[in-house]
Formats: structure tokens, C-alpha cells, sequence
């Protein structure tokens, strides 16, 4: 089937295995989408649906950019494809410079991956060989925390914290991994923004600490705001307070900003909104806008200093890379992306619709089993009543609003709003009308 006839079902659905999707039951009834264009999407039976998520929280700058487009053209018709272990090419360098510009502080030394879950692992491997190059390589656990997402490799689903993933995967998950609590407290619901209590909540490391010995520890692995779980929002002081204890025993602390790095909380990273400056932090998703995969992930330049200096003249130092690390066209979709953000002030624009996004989300609160309303920057969380069992009522309201005309990502019981930062008041309307919808017509149907 030639690229003008894919608006219509393919000839077989079956061979397929798609991810994280109930596939007896999309197979039953897809959803195909065949065009995006700007914030909307055109599904294959014609109908426009707004796209509330920005994809996978990786398209802020919209759908359909000409410029990314013509970027990877261009750079394909160049260089299409150079290994990146031990040969490089300009573009990489050339990005990695424009990203150190943006990352906090020393952050400045830019690893490239292939997506978030990789950018995940190779922080972890990071934290474990820059000790083993500094002569304390005793320091082997980890700490991530619950309900965290950290992808789907093995390292990030060790420290992470979705359940599922847990129980299914628990014979082959790393050892010497501990969680802290999660953030989300029952005083704290429709809560918009940080919320003022749980900043204890961070002396969680301080007892891992005290059970294991802080001085055995590696690294701290949190996101800023929870994203995949759905918003969840750090009280006041928390993250403050995970620095001051890392700082204390020397661990080192990392920001999964998968999410809500390049703008999704008003600042380039999760980092400058709340004021706390990891030691390392990974990216992914808005980096291309969602088109190319491609991750990073940022580390201070003391960390590469220790790594690069404790090895001999002419070995390598990390052991670690892939094929498609920074390959030219991830790059070039990287380098037009980071024109976009320049040029539209995308971050900024995040910052500015913030709160009317907010407030639009919270007018939610009076719909019957809606249970609780999350926000921060350009992303908030709706939590919905459980039906007979965790997901269910999440995935019958993703459909009821996929049918009111609204694309969005459903994690459990949550609705995870998160719309592209080129979203104009008269978008942000129509999403939060279209949530009303979808919502209310899914209770109504139970
Ligand atoms: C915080 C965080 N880390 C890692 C990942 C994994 O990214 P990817 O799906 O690109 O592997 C995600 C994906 O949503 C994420 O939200």
C-alpha cells in the first residue's frame, strides 16, 4: 500500500504486536490516524481530533513542521548514516553545544541515546562508572522512587515504580535498587501547582541512607513531576530537600526530564521551574518534537573530567553507546527543532499559557467522578473514579473522548493533559470543552 492510500484499514491488522495497547480490543475497532497538521490530528474515517497530549508529550512545536521535515531531507541526501564510535560527524557536536546552553549550571557534557528509556539506563551506567572511575566503586545502589517512569529497560523499570511492570518483570529487575515514597498525598487533591505539605516526604532517602549507608549509594533518580503517572506534582521544598541529603553523602542526584525538560514547565527544564540543579538529567521526545527518536542525557563536567581523565591515553572510557546514537538525521531533526524554539520563543509561550491552561483544567473539578485535578507549567493530571478494576475507566473514558474529538494519553485511572505549546486560549477551549465531553458522556454511559 503506497503512501496515498494509507487513509485506509490496512489489508491485515494482525501480524502487528502493538505496545502498551489492549490489542484484541483496538484490533476490534482501530484508531488510525492518517494526517496531523498544527494541534489536530484526522483519523481514518475523516474526523479531526485535537491533540491534547502533544503526541507522547514530545510535540510541543504542533504537527506537520516544514522545517524539521526539510532539515532531515536535506541531511539524508548529505550523510545519511555515520557510526558514532570513534567517528563523528559535525552536527552532533553542533547540538550538543546548542543544548549545554540551556541545560542548568555545569550540566554541559551531552551524551546522545536513541530515546528516554535509553537516555535512563545510560544516567544510571554514568552514576556507576564515575564512581568506579573515582575509586568508589562500593557505591552501587540506586534509589528511584514509586510511581516514578523511568522507560522500559530494564534499569529505568528497576527504578521506577508502575506496579505492572513490577509484578510482571520482578524475576529479572536489578538488584540493589530502593524507592521512596511517592509525592502525592490525600490532603493534597485538587491541588493546583506545588502543593504546601509532604516536603517531608524527601527524608525517605535520608532513611535509605541510614539502613544501607549513604556512602554505598550511587544516585537518587527522580522525575521533577512525575509525568507518566499522571502529574504528579513535588510539595514545596521536596526536591530542595533530596538535594541537601545527596549533597550530604555524595550521591548524586538525577532529573528524568524525559517530560518535563525543553519547556513543558515553563522553564527549559524541570530544573530552573523548581530551582534545584541535579547532577545529571536526561531528555528525550521534544528534543526532535517527537519526529526522529533521540535522547540525551546531560552530565557535570566534573563527572566527565573524572571519567575521561581515570583512563589511559587512548582507551576508551565508557563503555557504552548504540548504533543510532545521535545519528545525522536525529540530529538534524534536533538542530531544526532547537531554530523552532529560538525563533517562537517556545518556552516562553509555554510559561504564558500556563495558567489559563490551568484554570481552564481545574473548571473540571464539579464533573461527578472526577476525583482529583493535578497541574503544573503545561501539563496536568485528572484523576478518574475506579471502575470494577485499576485502567478500566480509564481506558472507556480515552475512548469516550477519542469520540468526542480529543486525542489524549490515559495512564491507570488518569487523564494526562499536556497540549503543544503553539496552542492558542481558542485551543486550550476546545480541549477543555472536549474534556467535559468525553468525560461526562463516560459517566453518564456507566
Ligand atoms: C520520565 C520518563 N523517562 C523515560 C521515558 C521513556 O522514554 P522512551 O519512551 O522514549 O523510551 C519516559 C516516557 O514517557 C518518561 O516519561
Amino acid at each position: 500500500m503506497d503512501l496515498e492510500n494509507r487513509n485506509e484499514l490496512p489489508n491485515s491488522l494482525e501480524e502487528h504486536w502493538m505496545p502498551f495497547t489492549s490489542n484484541r480490543d483496538f484490533k476490534d475497532n482501530p484508531r488510525l490516524m492518517v494526517k496531523a497538521e498544527g494541534v489536530y490530528y484526522t483519523d481514518h474515517h475523516g474526523n479531526q481530533l485535537i491533540d491534547a497530549s502533544s503526541g507522547l508529550f514530545c510535540s510541543p512545536a504542533g504537527h506537520g513542521r516544514k522545517e524539521i521535515r526539510d532539515a532531515v531531507y536535506k541531511q539524508l541526501e548529505q550523510l545519511d548514516y555515520v557510526q558514532p564510535f570513534q567517528q563523528g560527524y559535525n552536527g552532533s557536536f553542533e547540538l550538543a553545544r546548542k543544548i549545554s546552553k540551556h541545560t542548568p549550571d555545569d550540566l554541559n557534557k551531552i551524551f546522545f541515546t536513541m530515546c528516554g528509556s535509553s537516555a535512563v539506563d545510560t544516567a544510571i551506567k554514568t552514576a556507576i562508572a564515575y564512581f568506579k572511575a573515582k575509586g568508589e566503586g562500593h557505591r552501587h545502589h540506586i534509589v528511584g522512587r514509586e510511581r516514578g517512569y523511568h522507560g522500559m529497560n530494564i534499569g529505568g523499570i528497576s527504578v521506577g515504580g508502575m506496579v505492572a511492570n513490577r509484578k510482571t518483570f520482578s524475576s529479572i529487575l536489578m538488584p540493589n535498587t530502593h524507592h521512596l515514597r511517592h509525592t502525592h498525598l490525600p490532603e493534597n487533591t485538587f491541588v493546583k501547582g506545588e502543593p504546601e505539605t509532604g516536603e517531608y516526604l524527601a527524608d525517605d532517602l535520608e532513611r535509605i541512607a541510614g539502613h544501607i549507608g549513604g556512602e554505598n549509594i550511587a544516585a537518587c533518580i527522580v522525575e521533577p513531576v512525575a509525568g507518566s503517572t499522571g502529574t504528579l506534582v513535588p510539595p514545596k521544598g521536596y526536591l530542595q530537600k533530596l538535594r541537601q541529603i545527596c549533597d550530604k553523602y555524595g550521591i548524586l542526584l538525577i532529573f528524568d526530564e524525559v517530560i518535563t525538560g525543553w519547556g513543558r514547565m515553563g522553564e527549559a527544564f524541570g530544573s530552573q521551574a523548581f530551582g534545584v540543579t541535579p547532577d545529571i538529567l536526561t531528555m528525550a521526545k521534544a528534543v526532535t518534537n517527537g519526529v526522529v527518536p533521540l535522547g540525551a542525557v546531560a552530565s557535570r563536567e566534573h563527572i566527565y573530567d573524572t571519567m575521561v581523565d581515570a583512563a589511559p591515553n587512548g582507551a576508551i572510557e565508557f563503555f557504552h553507546g548504540y548504533t543510532y546514537s545521535g545519528i545525522p538525521c536525529a540530529v538534524a531533526a534536533g538542530l531544526a527543532m532547537q531554530d523552532i524554539f529560538e525563533k517562537e520563543d517556545l518556552i516562553n509561550r509555554s510559561k504564558e499559557m500556563s495558567p489559563y491552561f490551568l484554570d481552564g483544567l481545574f473548571t473540571l473539578k464539579d464533573i461527578d467522578g472526577v476525583t482529583d485535578i493535578r497541574g503544573y507549567g503545561m501539563m496536568g493530571g485528572i484523576d478518574l473514579r475506579m471502575d470494577e478494576r485499576p485502567g478500566k475507566a480509564g481506558y472507556n473514558c480515552f475512548k469516550s473522548l477519542f469520540a468526542a474529538g480529543l486525542s489524549l494519553k490515559a495512564t491507570g485511572d488518569c487523564l494526562i493533559v499536556a497540549p503543544p505549546f503553539i496552542s492558542e486560549k481558542k485551543h486550550i477551549d476546545e480541549i477543555i470543552e472536549k474534556l467535559r465531553t468525553g468525560i461526562t458522556n463516560y459517566f453518564k454511559d456507566q
